[in-house]
C-alpha cells in the first residue's frame, strides 16, 4: 500500500531472534505466501486487500479459483458498505454432462 518493502535481511534477523510465531503480510498471493512460509521466514501469512474483493478468499485459494483483481481502493476509508462488503463471491459455472 505504498510502504517501502522490508529487506529480506531484516526479516531474517527477526526470524533468528524471535522464537514465537511470525505472521507476514503485504502483497501476498497464494504462491508467494506458500513460498515465504516454505522459506522459513514466516510461520503464517495474512491477507488484507484480497479479502475485500474476494470475500470467499479461502475457498478460492483452496480450489485454485481465479482471484478478482477488481478492487476499488478509492472506496477505502469511506463510511458505508460500498467497496467493503459488496463484492461478489466466485461463480462456479455448472457443467452439464
Ligand atoms: C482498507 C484498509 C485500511 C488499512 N488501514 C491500515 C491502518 O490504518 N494502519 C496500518 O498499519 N495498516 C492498515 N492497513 C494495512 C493492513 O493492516 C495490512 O497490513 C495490509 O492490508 C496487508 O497487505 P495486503 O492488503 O496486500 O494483503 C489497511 C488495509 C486496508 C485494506
Amino acid at each position: 500500500m505504498g510502504a517501502p518493502a522490508v529487506p529480506v535481511s531484516i526479516k531474517q534477523l527477526i526470524r533468528m531472534n524471535f522464537a514465537n510465531t511470525i505472521i507476514l503480510c503485504g502483497g501476498f498471493d497464494k504462491e508467494s505466501a506458500e513460498a515465504v512460509i516454505e522459506s522459513g521466514l514466516a510461520d503464517l501469512t495474512a491477507f488484507g486487500r484480497p479479502f475485500i474483493n474476494n470475500p470467499d478468499l479461502v475457498e478460492r485459494m483452496a480450489n485454485n479459483w481465479e482471484l478478482s483483481k477488481d478492487l476499488h481502493m478509492d472506496l477505502f476509508y469511506t463510511a458505508d458498505a460500498n467497496g467493503y462488503t459488496d463484492y461478489p463471491v466466485h461463480k462456479v459455472s455448472s457443467i452439464v454432462l
